[in-house]
């Protein structure tokens, strides 16, 4: 059989996702009881950073220690990685030796290559056009607080962007309506929406977006690696940001949600942010059971 991969929420079926989010909150019952589910002793998971991470990082590596097994961090400053060994004779020597594999990095095609030549699943623990490990654990968060997202509206507010691409894919899987927000010039994937514009809008005006949605969500305007646009980024997207005014449009039941780490001020308020009933803690919290129960799905199969 050959061996499944997670590069993007399109690597699993909508029923995969939804059974995937129920189990995530069992999983995340287990750990909130103190129930020992050591699942997967001596399995290895090899993570490969190539760009920085706090979240990722530390979800992956306690998930791999709750299931009994071990994490693997891997970055190309102290490894060969860094040194020109070709992405297929890493992927081809790492997985010889890890039962799964997980990589942030910056090129996409670099994961396909990396998936096409691992002899074990590989995690796409965000690329610069996808980030799908944060919108399973966004999907649970609206699921824990809201139930079904299907036929519910989501407005993304800001850069379209490795998030924002995702979110599409979440759209088409998970069967709502997703209305964008964003400066020209900085929208998702053309193709994305072009394939899924029965349910994906792109407005110019954050209200128009946010009208009525049941999910308000945004990122950081410069993502890692735009470090240098920061100063132009800020100014484009002048008024691109989830503040109170904002949610005030939204259905009175909307959630905020934000994949952290935030810049207080640009495109979030604090106030909203750090409000009494803020899911984005939450959020981050259930990146450590969506993965869970992505490895075991994988590991499993
Ligand atoms: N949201 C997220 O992926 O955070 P990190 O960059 O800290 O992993
Ligand atoms: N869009 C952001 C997400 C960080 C988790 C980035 O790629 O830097």
């Amino acid at each position: 059989m050959s061996i499944r991969h997670f590069r993007t929420l399109l690597d699993l079926s909508p029923q995969e996702i939804k059974s995937l989010i129920r189990r995530a909150s069992e999983l995340k019952a287990l750990v909130r009881s103190d129930t020992a589910h050591a699942l997967f002793p001596n399995k290895v998971l090899g993570m490969v950073f190539e760009k920085s991470s706090t979240r990722t990082r530390v979800s992956f590596e306690t998930g791999m220690a709750q299931f009994g097994g071990h994490a693997l961090f891997l970055s190309p400053r102290d490894t060969q990685l860094g040194r020109g060994e070709p992405i297929a004779d890493s992927a081809r020597v790492i997985s010889s030796m890890v039962d799964i594999l997980m990589l942030r990095t910056f090129e996409h095609e670099k994961l396909e290559t990396y998936a096409a030549n691992a002899s074990v699943p590989v995690i796409n623990a965000l690329t610069d056009l996808y980030h799908p490990c944060q919108l399973l654990a966004d999907l649970q968060t609206f699921a824990e607080h809201r139930g079904d997202i299907s036929g519910k509206t989501v407005a993304w507010i800001g850069d379209g962007n490795n998030m924002c691409n995702s979110y599409i894919n979440a759209a088409r899987q998970c069967d709502f309506e997703l209305l964008i927000a964003c400066p020209p010039g900085f929208e998702p994937l053309a193709e994305l929406c072009e394939q899924n514009r029965d349910r994906v809008r792109i407005v110019r005006q954050p209200e128009d977006a946010a009208r009525g949605a049941h999910l308000l969500v945004t990122d950081v305007f410069a993502s890692m690696g735009q470090e240098d646009e920061q100063a132009t980024r800020l100014k484009k997207f002048a008024g691109y940001q989830i503040n109170r005014e904002l949610l005030a449009v939204a259905d009175s039941s909307a959630l905020v949600m934000h994949c952290l780490p935030a810049h207080r001020g640009e495109e979030i308020t604090a106030d909203v942010l750090d409000a009494e009933d803020s899911v984005v803690w939450e959020e981050a919290e259930n990146r450590l059971h969506a993965q869970k129960a992505l490895i075991e799905l994988l590991l499993t199969q």
